[in-house]
């Protein structure tokens, strides 16, 4: 493992922390954009894999998959989820997003003051203390709380507020249709966070002209961080997990889906 700067971390995922001159900065709140199959559950369970070995503590919060099936997925890659649930470092929680919108409304209706919530009893379990979180994803939240998208926007200010105060660093999902749309303010799709993200990672679907699939990955921004920005080769290997080839930038002619 390298050394690492004081303030920024490696996620020691194969290829990435090349696309980085230090690491990714603490306390830093990143989007991971994509489309349908591009692999952002799995670029998240391998970064929760990677920093639990190094002794981070991570709070994977899931809001589509089961925690067993996570779980399996992530044994399917030889890594050991229960090692480290049992270590008290990893924490799988699924959230039912209906849940989560209706408690906010409730909180939202008994404090008539809208920026004063506290969210710390809907979302983040009381007693853990996540040096990570990872979000899946913010657009079946985003979904949940649909035709209410100003309270979608005050209960993500709270979220973001929140893992600010505790220099959390955040891994957050969102579906993108169509990559045209990443980064972009898109409503439904949890776009009114864009502009509140410190980083945006994107996972690409490839189709080459000659009808074969690959996918790529891009770091889009990183605030306080010198990024190389260039769309590269990535591949889920079998027992691997997530690798990046940093040399293989996409050429000649392909669709990003
Ligand atoms: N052992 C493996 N070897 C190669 N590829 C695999 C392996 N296991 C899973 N995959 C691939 O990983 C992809 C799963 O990606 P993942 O579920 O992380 O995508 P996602 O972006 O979260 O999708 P969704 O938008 O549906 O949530 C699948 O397309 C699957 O083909
Ligand atoms: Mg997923």
């Amino acid at each position: 493992m390298e050394k690492e700067t004081k303030g920024k971390f490696k996620t020691d995922i194969r290829g990435f922390d090349e696309l980085f001159q230090e690491g990714v900065p603490e306390g830093n709140s990143i989007l991971v954009e994509g489309g349908p199959g591009s692999g952002k559950t799995l670029f998240c369970l391998h970064l929760a894999n990677n920093l639990c070995k190094k002794g981070k503590k991570v709070l994977y919060m899931s809001f589509e998959e089961r925690e067993d099936r996570l779980r399996s997925h992530m044994k399917a890659f030889g890594w050991t989820p229960e090692v480290y649930e049992r270590k008290g470092t990893l924490m799988l929680r699924r959230f039912n997003a209906l849940d989560v919108a209706r408690s906010v409304e409730a909180l939202l209706s008994e404090a008539k003051r809208e920026l004063l919530i506290d969210i710390q009893p809907v979302l983040i379990p009381k007693g853990f203390d996540p040096d990570i979180v990872c979000i899946d994803s913010l657009s079946s939240i985003a979904s949940a709380f649909s035709g209410e998208e100003a309270r979608f926007r005050v209960y993500m200010e709270q979220l973001f507020r929140n893992l600010e105060k505790n220099n959390t660093t955040s891994f957050l999902i969102r579906e993108t249709c169509n990559p045209a749309h990443i980064g972009l303010n898109i409503s439904d799709t949890g776009g009114a966070v864009s502009f509140l993200s410190d980083g945006i990672i994107v996972l690409y679907n490839i189709v080459y002209s000659n009808g074969t699939r690959a996918r790529g990955i891009e770091v889009l921004k990183m605030r306080g961080e010198d990024i190389d920005r260039r769309i590269v080769e990535a591949k889920i290997v079998d027992k691997k997990g997530f690798v990046v080839y940093p040399d293989m930038q996409l050429e000649g002619e392909y669709k990003m889906t």
